[in-house]
């Protein structure tokens, strides 16, 4: 079996973070009036159900992308047994993948036809916000232990 070195799997983190974030845009373009319209009013009558239809099937797309990063990362911690060193910090980190994980599929359920459109932007300002939070909090500390510190 080839043994990939620690650095290359942060690095491989980093990756996918960025994927995850160019992601996000795949979300802003399915309401190309997001940002001069605030709501659903002046949409015709059936386009916000099919905007409902699209943003779904994206925010799927997404969600699996979501939940295969946070696999992926917690695979690390297996293999690399930083339980072992850093049980606690490992234990909060999976807690908050599964947090993103639950508001995130909350959120796909909630989707209502009169405001799609506020509720993409809130989508995109919380996903932001919860990559930004989670990456500075959590997955900073996951490459240190990587490092070896
Ligand atoms: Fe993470
Ligand atoms: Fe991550």
């Amino acid at each position: 079996m080839t043994v990939i070195p620690a650095e290359l799997m942060a690095e491989l983190i980093d990756e996918e973070h960025r994927l995850l974030l160019h992601k996000l845009a795949d979300v802003e373009a399915v309401c190309p009036e997001l940002d001069v319209q605030g709501d659903c009013t002046a949409c015709t009558v059936g386009e916000p159900e099919a905007c409902i239809d699209r943003v779904t099937d994206v925010l799927l797309d997404l969600l699996a992308y979501f939940v295969e990063h946070f696999r992926y990362e917690e695979s690390l911690m297996k293999q690399f047994g930083l339980d072992a060193v850093a049980k606690e910090s490992c234990d909060r980190h999976r807690e908050d993948h599964g947090q993103i994980a639950e508001g995130f599929a909350r959120i796909i359920a909630d989707l209502n036809p009169t405001t799609v459109r506020p509720q993409i932007s809130n989508l995109i300002a919380l996903l932001r916000r919860w990559l930004d939070n989670h990456i500075s909090s959590h997955d900073l500390r996951l490459k240190e232990l990587l490092a070896g510190g």
